[in-house]
């Protein structure tokens, strides 16, 4: 999933988004050359002498003209500056306003972050939009099948040789696979986001810790040495953090502090219901309102203790827009899937109260005056 070239048309006047560097052939008019849109290869290299242009930021820019190659050369493309492009994460996901100034901030300062927050509260889905908003190529890698410190590069596979004796082989990770390409190619940025960053082995971990640290190194199970982190890696790793986390280990003092941590909780009533509405067209948005503030009931109600994911709000609307759920003269199906969706995440049962899930249950019933 890292190494993507496709042909990209370009004609005059067309405007994209794109990072320069400082162009390496010093003999020529234009000071600033970038070689990829995005996740893909350009189809020629693209120039301009801008300078307004900032390296290594993503730039919006229009073509001014496609140079047809001449004998040795495969032409270029040239461009005008339009703007630098302000760090905007599309509106699908909600970022409150301080967390997005910070994490622009820390992303441009290339500094790696540590999102911290409850289940499903929308780490992973963050990363992602941050790649495509930075015009960087994602790199997801889950932490919890790391056993030993090299399986962040590599892990070890038995496999068949070609005279059916079997022999032991590297296979490398997509973290290994974007670290030799980000060697490779300098203009290609990379964000690697490590998910589940407290499910893995403790000492595991201490694998990718200089990684993270100002040494950026790491040992390479393939070559047996140690590999540089370029510059145009980023990283990106999630945890859980909480007592009722089974599974997980805790991070210890000095492997948090190779991190700038961020704590992301979930998002408010309203905007929870403008994304459900959005996207459960089909469900009406009185029943969506109700699944939100039954939702919120639960997480907030501090004597329950427990967090609710916004993959138990999605599941529920899904229902809702279902044919089999959808609303009949006085029948409301809310409340049936709330105990389902939301209390068959907990232990016990809905109408146990002694159970987890008979407690909330209990708070759904007080929110919603059922
Ligand atoms: N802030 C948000 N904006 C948009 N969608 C969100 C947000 N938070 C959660 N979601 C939705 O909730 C679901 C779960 O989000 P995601 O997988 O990112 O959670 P997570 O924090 O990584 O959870 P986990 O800790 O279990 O891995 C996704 O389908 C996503 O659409
Ligand atoms: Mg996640």
């Amino acid at each position: 999933m890292v190494a993507k070239a496709a042909k990209i048309k370009i004609k005059n006047g067309e405007a994209f988004d794109v990072v320069f560097y400082a162009n390496p052939r010093k003999e020529s008019a234009y000071r600033f050359r970038a070689t990829h849109i995005g996740e893909h290869r350009a189809p020629k290299v693209i120039l301009c002498d801008d300078g307004r242009i900032q390296p290594g930021k993503l730039t919006k820019v229009r073509v001014v003209s496609v140079k047809k190659p001449a004998s040795r050369d495969r032409g270029f493309i040239e461009v005008e500056y339009l703007s630098q492009v302000r760090f905007a994460l599309d509106d699908g996901i909600y970022v409150d306003r301080m967390l997005a100034l910070k994490l622009q901030a820390l992303l441009e300062s290339g500094l790696n972050i540590l999102l911290d927050g409850p289940q499903g509260c929308g780490k992973t889905v963050l990363s992602r939009k941050i790649a495509k908003a930075l015009g960087l190529e994602y790199v997801f890698f889950n932490c919890s099948a790391v056993y030993e410190p090299t399986d962040f590069l590599a892990s070890l596979q038995v496999k068949a040789n070609d005279a059916g004796q079997a022999e032991t082989v590297w296979i490398p990770t997509d973290i290994l696979r974007a670290l030799e390409a980000a060697h490779a190619e300098p203009n290609r940025r990379f964000l690697i986001f490590l998910d589940e960053f407290n499910r893995c082995r403790e000492m595991a971990r201490n694998g990718i810790m200089p990684a993270l640290d100002s040494t950026r190194k790491m040992f390479n199970p393939l070559t047996g040495s140690s590999m540089m982190i370029p510059d145009n890696v980023l990283w990106i790793a999630a945890i859980n953090n909480g007592a009722q986390f089974t599974g997980t280990t805790s991070v210890d003092p000095a492997q948090l502090d190779r991190f700038a941590p961020l704590k992301i909780g979930y998002m408010p009533d309203q905007e929870e219901t403008r994304l459900l509405v959005r996207r459960n067209p089909s469900v009406p948005r009185a029943q969506i309102v109700k699944v939100v503030q039954a939702a919120n009931a639960v997480r907030s109600d501090d004597e329950l203790g427990v967090d609710l994911s916004m993959r138990a709000t999605e599941e529920v609307c899904t229902l809702l827009g279902h044919p089999n759920f959808m609303s009949k003269e006085g029948q409301d199906p809310v409340p049936e899937l709330l105990k389902s969706s939301f209390c068959g995440r907990f232990q016990g049962t809905w109408d146990d109260p002694t159970s987890d899930a008979g407690l909330v249950w209990q708070t759904i019933v007080r929110a919603l005056g059922l």
